[in-house]
């Protein structure tokens, strides 16, 4: 199978994903699940939280006021968005974008654990805590998290199935959404990318 058959067999098993909390809620709004999107090729991948209702719209990853923060940042540090791979952890848009629970990234995890698998990126840019979270500890790192205001920024090196990888640890950029000061910081963690 190749990286375009098995991205499709994610998502269709994402589309018929039943037994999520979130399927009822995608049906009634006509949402699409947004599994992601970018290279094949990808060094760099990047993982936000969930869906939001741009999102769930359209089925593509931060292409709505996040995303647009995310592309700025991007182009600051002169990665091209079609040379990446982004997705989210979650799949389907939670109720009034609230966080994700627990039991919804137990049950979409695995979706990116596969793409993982599948793309075999060398650095794994987590966006927020709850990406934070999972990749560190799904690499072993769980007793290296401390809370994303000491983590943004920094970049750790992990093992992983194909090979030695880096993690980076940054702000959800919709922070600079509701506090355009944030920007700059963001800013300035985007540039670890850059020495990577
Ligand atoms: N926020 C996310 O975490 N992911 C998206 O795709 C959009 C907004």
């Amino acid at each position: 199978m190749t990286k375009t058959d098995e991205l499709r067999k994610i998502k269709d098993e994402v589309l018929n994903l039943k037994e999520s909390p979130l399927y009822s809620y995608r049906i009634e709004n006509k949402y699409f699940p947004v599994i992601g999107e970018g290279s094949h090729d990808a060094k760099i991948m990047f993982v936000g939280e969930a869906p939001g209702r741009n999102e769930a719209k359209t089925g593509r990853p931060f292409c709505g006021t996040a995303g647009k923060v995310l592309d700025e940042l991007l182009e600051h540090v002169g990665i091209k968005r079609s040379d990446v791979y982004i997705t989210n952890i979650v799949k389907d848009r939670p109720q009034e974008n609230r966080d994700p629970l627990p039991e919804e990234i137990k049950i979409y995890g695995p979706f990116l654990d596969r793409q993982i698998e599948i793309l075999k990126p060398k650095v794994i840019c987590a966006l927020g805590r709850y990406s934070m979270g999972y990749i560190m500890q799904k690499f072993g790192l769980s007793d290296k998290i401390e809370p994303i205001s000491k983590m943004h920024g920094k970049s750790f090196d992990a093992q992983a199935s194909y090979g030695p990888i880096k993690i980076v640890c940054l702000y959800h950029p919709c922070v600079a959404v509701y506090n355009p000061n944030q920007k700059d910081l963001l800013r300035k963690d985007f540039e670890v990318l850059k020495n990577i």
